[in-house]
Protein backbone atom coordinates (compact mmCIF):
# COMPACT_ATOMS: atom_id res chain seq x y z
CA UNK A 1 0.00 0.00 0.00
CA UNK A 2 1.62 3.13 -1.12
CA UNK A 3 1.53 6.12 1.71
CA UNK A 4 1.36 9.54 1.66
CA UNK A 5 4.26 11.23 2.41
CA UNK A 6 3.74 14.68 4.85
CA UNK A 7 7.51 15.34 6.25
CA UNK A 8 10.96 14.33 6.09
CA UNK A 9 10.96 12.00 8.32
CA UNK A 10 8.42 9.88 6.26
CA UNK A 11 11.28 9.37 3.76
CA UNK A 12 12.85 6.41 4.79
CA UNK A 13 14.58 3.34 2.98
CA UNK A 14 11.89 0.75 4.16
CA UNK A 15 9.37 3.49 4.11
CA UNK A 16 7.30 0.64 1.37
CA UNK A 17 7.86 -2.24 3.23
CA UNK A 18 4.56 -3.34 2.65
CA UNK A 19 4.76 -3.18 -0.81
CA UNK A 20 8.49 -4.69 -1.26
CA UNK A 21 6.56 -7.66 0.94
CA UNK A 22 3.87 -8.04 -2.05
CA UNK A 23 6.74 -7.67 -4.72
CA UNK A 24 8.82 -10.29 -3.45
CA UNK A 25 6.06 -12.51 -2.53
CA UNK A 26 4.60 -12.06 -5.84
CA UNK A 27 8.19 -13.01 -7.25
CA UNK A 28 8.25 -16.13 -4.83
CA UNK A 29 4.52 -16.71 -6.43
CA UNK A 30 5.37 -15.60 -9.58
CA UNK A 31 5.74 -17.78 -12.79
CA UNK A 32 9.45 -17.65 -14.42
CA UNK A 33 8.91 -19.77 -17.41
CA UNK A 34 10.91 -22.40 -15.74
CA UNK A 35 8.21 -24.85 -15.98
CA UNK A 36 10.81 -28.37 -15.74
CA UNK A 37 11.84 -26.77 -12.13
CA UNK A 38 7.86 -25.93 -11.53
CA UNK A 39 5.01 -28.57 -9.66
CA UNK A 40 2.18 -26.10 -10.57
CA UNK A 41 -0.24 -27.35 -13.36
CA UNK A 42 -0.92 -24.16 -14.65
CA UNK A 43 -1.45 -24.79 -18.66
CA UNK A 44 0.21 -22.28 -20.44
CA UNK A 45 2.75 -20.04 -18.61
CA UNK A 46 1.99 -16.63 -19.02
CA UNK A 47 5.76 -15.49 -19.69
CA UNK A 48 6.89 -18.30 -20.88
CA UNK A 49 10.61 -19.45 -22.00
CA UNK A 50 10.82 -18.25 -25.81
CA UNK A 51 14.60 -18.59 -26.16
CA UNK A 52 17.27 -21.09 -24.81
CA UNK A 53 18.38 -17.96 -22.46
CA UNK A 54 17.07 -14.44 -21.87
CA UNK A 55 19.74 -11.34 -20.13
CA UNK A 56 18.85 -8.14 -18.77
CA UNK A 57 21.27 -5.41 -20.37
CA UNK A 58 20.76 -3.12 -17.81
CA UNK A 59 22.29 -0.33 -15.09
CA UNK A 60 21.28 2.24 -12.50
CA UNK A 61 22.80 5.13 -14.21
CA UNK A 62 21.72 6.75 -17.38
CA UNK A 63 23.75 7.10 -20.68
CA UNK A 64 26.52 4.43 -19.64
CA UNK A 65 25.65 2.47 -23.01
CA UNK A 66 23.62 -0.06 -21.96
CA UNK A 67 22.06 0.30 -25.36
CA UNK A 68 25.56 0.46 -27.03
CA UNK A 69 26.68 -2.92 -25.37
CA UNK A 70 23.15 -4.66 -26.20
CA UNK A 71 23.59 -4.01 -30.13
CA UNK A 72 27.13 -4.80 -30.12
CA UNK A 73 26.52 -8.21 -27.67
CA UNK A 74 23.56 -9.10 -30.13
CA UNK A 75 25.46 -8.93 -33.31
CA UNK A 76 28.52 -10.92 -31.96
CA UNK A 77 26.49 -13.02 -30.86
CA UNK A 78 24.99 -13.64 -34.23
CA UNK A 79 28.65 -14.07 -35.96
CA UNK A 80 29.28 -17.01 -33.10
CA UNK A 81 26.18 -18.93 -34.77
CA UNK A 82 23.29 -17.77 -32.28
CA UNK A 83 19.92 -17.00 -33.19
CA UNK A 84 19.40 -13.61 -30.91
CA UNK A 85 16.38 -11.23 -30.44
CA UNK A 86 16.95 -7.83 -29.17
CA UNK A 87 14.03 -6.91 -26.93
CA UNK A 88 13.71 -3.14 -26.59
CA UNK A 89 12.21 -2.10 -23.25
CA UNK A 90 13.15 1.10 -22.70
CA UNK A 91 10.03 2.80 -23.97
CA UNK A 92 10.40 6.72 -23.77
CA UNK A 93 14.19 6.56 -24.20
CA UNK A 94 14.65 3.76 -27.01
CA UNK A 95 17.38 4.21 -28.85
CA UNK A 96 18.17 0.68 -30.81
CA UNK A 97 16.24 1.59 -33.91
CA UNK A 98 18.59 4.41 -34.63
CA UNK A 99 21.80 2.20 -33.39
CA UNK A 100 21.12 0.22 -35.93
CA UNK A 101 20.01 1.84 -38.51
CA UNK A 102 16.60 -0.13 -38.74
CA UNK A 103 13.92 1.43 -40.99
CA UNK A 104 10.28 1.54 -39.29
CA UNK A 105 7.08 -1.07 -39.12
CA UNK A 106 6.83 -4.42 -37.59
CA UNK A 107 5.06 -6.95 -39.62
CA UNK A 108 2.84 -9.34 -38.11
CA UNK A 109 1.85 -13.14 -38.17
CA UNK A 110 -1.52 -14.82 -36.30
CA UNK A 111 -1.30 -11.94 -34.09
CA UNK A 112 1.92 -12.24 -33.18
CA UNK A 113 4.33 -9.18 -33.70
CA UNK A 114 7.67 -10.51 -35.88
CA UNK A 115 10.30 -8.75 -34.52
CA UNK A 116 12.19 -7.43 -37.27
CA UNK A 117 14.51 -9.26 -38.78
CA UNK A 118 18.11 -6.86 -39.42
CA UNK A 119 20.62 -7.11 -42.23
CA UNK A 120 23.03 -7.88 -39.00
CA UNK A 121 20.77 -11.04 -38.50
CA UNK A 122 19.57 -9.65 -35.10
CA UNK A 123 15.84 -9.90 -34.30
CA UNK A 124 14.72 -6.15 -33.09
CA UNK A 125 11.13 -4.98 -31.56
CA UNK A 126 11.21 -1.61 -30.62
CA UNK A 127 8.36 1.25 -29.63
CA UNK A 128 10.50 3.37 -31.73
CA UNK A 129 9.63 0.86 -34.81
CA UNK A 130 5.82 1.15 -34.53
CA UNK A 131 5.79 4.61 -33.13
CA UNK A 132 3.95 6.72 -35.94
CA UNK A 133 5.29 9.91 -34.76
CA UNK A 134 9.53 9.67 -33.29
CA UNK A 135 8.92 13.43 -32.10
CA UNK A 136 5.83 12.88 -30.04
CA UNK A 137 6.25 12.30 -26.09
CA UNK A 138 5.28 9.33 -24.69
CA UNK A 139 2.71 10.01 -22.45
CA UNK A 140 2.03 6.97 -20.34
CA UNK A 141 1.92 6.01 -16.61
CA UNK A 142 4.86 3.95 -16.06
CA UNK A 143 2.34 0.71 -14.79
CA UNK A 144 1.27 1.48 -18.71
CA UNK A 145 5.10 1.52 -19.98
CA UNK A 146 5.44 -2.02 -18.15
CA UNK A 147 2.58 -3.46 -19.76
CA UNK A 148 3.96 -2.91 -23.31
CA UNK A 149 6.61 -4.11 -22.08
CA UNK A 150 5.53 -7.69 -21.11
CA UNK A 151 3.28 -7.43 -24.39
CA UNK A 152 6.62 -6.92 -26.47
CA UNK A 153 7.87 -10.25 -24.46
CA UNK A 154 3.83 -11.88 -24.76
CA UNK A 155 3.11 -10.34 -28.06
CA UNK A 156 6.36 -11.09 -30.04
CA UNK A 157 7.29 -14.10 -32.26
CA UNK A 158 10.58 -14.78 -30.13
CA UNK A 159 10.12 -18.66 -30.39
CA UNK A 160 13.07 -20.87 -31.07
CA UNK A 161 15.97 -18.13 -30.63
CA UNK A 162 18.94 -19.25 -28.61
CA UNK A 163 19.04 -15.95 -26.46
CA UNK A 164 17.36 -12.99 -26.09
CA UNK A 165 18.87 -9.46 -24.82
CA UNK A 166 16.42 -6.90 -23.09
CA UNK A 167 17.80 -3.88 -23.00
CA UNK A 168 16.47 -1.93 -19.76
CA UNK A 169 15.88 1.53 -19.10
CA UNK A 170 18.06 3.10 -16.92
CA UNK A 171 17.68 2.58 -12.77
CA UNK A 172 14.75 0.95 -10.89
CA UNK A 173 11.31 1.71 -11.59
CA UNK A 174 7.94 -0.64 -12.72
CA UNK A 175 9.69 -1.72 -15.65
CA UNK A 176 12.54 -3.28 -13.93
CA UNK A 177 10.52 -4.81 -11.17
CA UNK A 178 8.09 -6.17 -13.86
CA UNK A 179 10.85 -7.78 -15.44
CA UNK A 180 12.67 -9.34 -12.95
CA UNK A 181 9.40 -10.68 -11.27
CA UNK A 182 7.90 -12.06 -14.11
CA UNK A 183 9.97 -12.09 -17.51
CA UNK A 184 11.85 -15.86 -17.03
CA UNK A 185 15.46 -13.96 -17.12
CA UNK A 186 18.64 -15.97 -16.26
CA UNK A 187 20.93 -13.08 -15.14
CA UNK A 188 22.17 -9.45 -15.66
CA UNK A 189 24.31 -7.88 -17.98
CA UNK A 190 25.28 -4.79 -15.29
CA UNK A 191 27.02 -1.91 -17.71
CA UNK A 192 28.60 0.87 -15.71
CA UNK A 193 31.06 3.58 -16.41
CA UNK A 194 34.47 4.57 -14.07
CA UNK A 195 33.69 7.33 -12.01
CA UNK A 196 32.35 8.41 -8.57
CA UNK A 197 29.35 9.12 -9.94
CA UNK A 198 27.89 6.06 -11.16
CA UNK A 199 28.67 4.04 -7.82
CA UNK A 200 26.16 4.54 -5.99
CA UNK A 201 23.27 3.71 -8.79
CA UNK A 202 25.42 0.45 -9.85
CA UNK A 203 25.59 -0.39 -6.31
CA UNK A 204 21.87 -0.04 -5.77
CA UNK A 205 21.11 -2.06 -9.34
CA UNK A 206 23.08 -4.82 -8.40
CA UNK A 207 21.61 -5.40 -5.13
CA UNK A 208 18.28 -4.91 -6.86
CA UNK A 209 18.78 -7.64 -9.48
CA UNK A 210 20.61 -10.04 -6.94
CA UNK A 211 17.61 -9.54 -4.78
CA UNK A 212 15.14 -10.51 -7.11
CA UNK A 213 17.53 -13.52 -8.50
CA UNK A 214 18.34 -11.85 -11.71
CA UNK A 215 22.09 -11.77 -10.82
CA UNK A 216 24.74 -10.05 -12.78
CA UNK A 217 26.36 -12.65 -15.04
CA UNK A 218 28.54 -10.35 -16.35
CA UNK A 219 29.83 -6.57 -15.38
CA UNK A 220 30.79 -4.34 -18.57
CA UNK A 221 32.73 -1.11 -17.69
CA UNK A 222 32.03 0.71 -20.40
CA UNK A 223 34.08 3.95 -21.29
CA UNK A 224 36.79 3.45 -19.78
CA UNK A 225 39.99 5.32 -19.44
CA UNK A 226 43.51 4.23 -20.84
CA UNK A 227 44.35 4.07 -17.20
CA UNK A 228 41.35 2.06 -15.66
CA UNK A 229 40.79 -1.15 -14.78
CA UNK A 230 38.00 -3.35 -14.22
CA UNK A 231 36.47 -1.96 -10.21
CA UNK A 232 37.16 -5.23 -9.12
CA UNK A 233 36.25 -5.24 -5.29
CA UNK A 234 34.23 -1.82 -5.75
CA UNK A 235 30.92 -3.85 -6.09
CA UNK A 236 29.34 -6.72 -4.20
CA UNK A 237 29.46 -9.32 -7.51
CA UNK A 238 29.79 -13.07 -7.52
CA UNK A 239 33.44 -14.68 -8.13
CA UNK A 240 31.85 -16.33 -11.30
CA UNK A 241 30.66 -12.96 -12.78
CA UNK A 242 32.74 -11.91 -15.56
CA UNK A 243 33.93 -8.21 -15.68
CA UNK A 244 35.49 -6.75 -18.60
CA UNK A 245 36.28 -3.09 -19.41
CA UNK A 246 35.18 -1.35 -23.35
CA UNK A 247 37.47 1.69 -23.59
CA UNK A 248 35.94 5.03 -24.33
CA UNK A 249 35.95 5.17 -27.87
CA UNK A 250 35.29 8.05 -30.39
CA UNK A 251 34.67 5.61 -33.06
CA UNK A 252 32.14 3.35 -31.24
CA UNK A 253 30.01 6.37 -30.39
CA UNK A 254 29.98 7.21 -34.21
CA UNK A 255 29.12 4.19 -35.35
CA UNK A 256 26.16 4.34 -33.15
CA UNK A 257 25.31 7.97 -34.18
CA UNK A 258 25.69 6.74 -37.64
CA UNK A 259 23.21 3.85 -37.41
CA UNK A 260 26.16 1.34 -38.38
CA UNK A 261 26.43 -0.43 -34.48
CA UNK A 262 26.14 -3.72 -36.51
CA UNK A 263 30.06 -2.76 -37.68
CA UNK A 264 31.52 -1.97 -34.51
CA UNK A 265 34.15 -4.46 -33.56
CA UNK A 266 34.68 -4.78 -29.34
CA UNK A 267 36.93 -7.61 -28.54
CA UNK A 268 36.98 -6.52 -24.93
CA UNK A 269 33.22 -8.06 -24.94
CA UNK A 270 34.15 -11.52 -25.83
CA UNK A 271 34.65 -13.50 -22.73
CA UNK A 272 30.37 -12.35 -22.39
CA UNK A 273 30.03 -13.72 -25.46
CA UNK A 274 31.87 -16.54 -25.00
CA UNK A 275 29.40 -17.04 -21.51
CA UNK A 276 26.54 -16.70 -23.27
CA UNK A 277 27.81 -19.21 -26.11
CA UNK A 278 28.17 -21.87 -23.71
CA UNK A 279 25.09 -21.34 -21.51
CA UNK A 280 23.03 -21.66 -24.39
CA UNK A 281 25.33 -24.98 -25.50
CA UNK A 282 24.21 -26.15 -21.87
CA UNK A 283 20.31 -26.12 -22.53
CA UNK A 284 21.00 -28.16 -26.03
N1 LIG B 1 32.69 2.88 -25.19
C1 LIG B 1 32.17 4.06 -25.53
N2 LIG B 1 32.96 5.11 -25.85
C2 LIG B 1 32.45 6.31 -26.16
N3 LIG B 1 31.14 6.57 -26.21
C3 LIG B 1 30.31 5.57 -25.92
C4 LIG B 1 30.77 4.27 -25.57
N4 LIG B 1 29.68 3.50 -25.33
C5 LIG B 1 28.60 4.28 -25.53
N5 LIG B 1 28.97 5.51 -25.87
C6 LIG B 1 28.10 6.68 -26.13
O1 LIG B 1 27.45 7.01 -24.92
C7 LIG B 1 26.16 7.53 -25.19
C8 LIG B 1 25.13 6.72 -24.41
O2 LIG B 1 25.14 5.41 -24.90
P1 LIG B 1 23.85 4.50 -24.81
O3 LIG B 1 22.67 5.20 -25.39
O4 LIG B 1 24.21 3.16 -25.35
O5 LIG B 1 23.70 4.46 -23.23
P2 LIG B 1 22.48 3.91 -22.38
O6 LIG B 1 23.04 3.42 -21.10
O7 LIG B 1 21.69 2.94 -23.18
O8 LIG B 1 21.65 5.23 -22.15
P3 LIG B 1 20.17 5.32 -21.48
O9 LIG B 1 20.37 5.25 -20.00
O10 LIG B 1 19.66 6.65 -21.94
O11 LIG B 1 19.38 4.16 -22.01
C9 LIG B 1 25.95 7.41 -26.69
O12 LIG B 1 26.24 8.66 -27.28
C10 LIG B 1 26.98 6.37 -27.11
O13 LIG B 1 27.43 6.55 -28.44
MG1 LIG C 1 19.64 2.93 -23.62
Amino acid sequence: MRKDIKSIDDITPDMYDELNAEIEKDFDEGCHGNCSSCSSDCGEPEFPKYAKRLYAVAGGKGGTGKSTVTAVLAVALVKRGLTVGVLDADIPGSTLPHLFGAEPGVEKKNDKMLPKPLPSGVKLLSFNLISEDLKEPVLWTTPDTSNVVSYFYTGGAWDGLDVILVDMPSGAGDVPLNLFTSFPVDGTIIVTEPGELAVIPTQRYIALASMLMSTPVAYVENKALAESCVSDGLYTLSPRCVKVAIPLSAELSALGSEGKIADALVPELDPVVDLIVNAVASKK
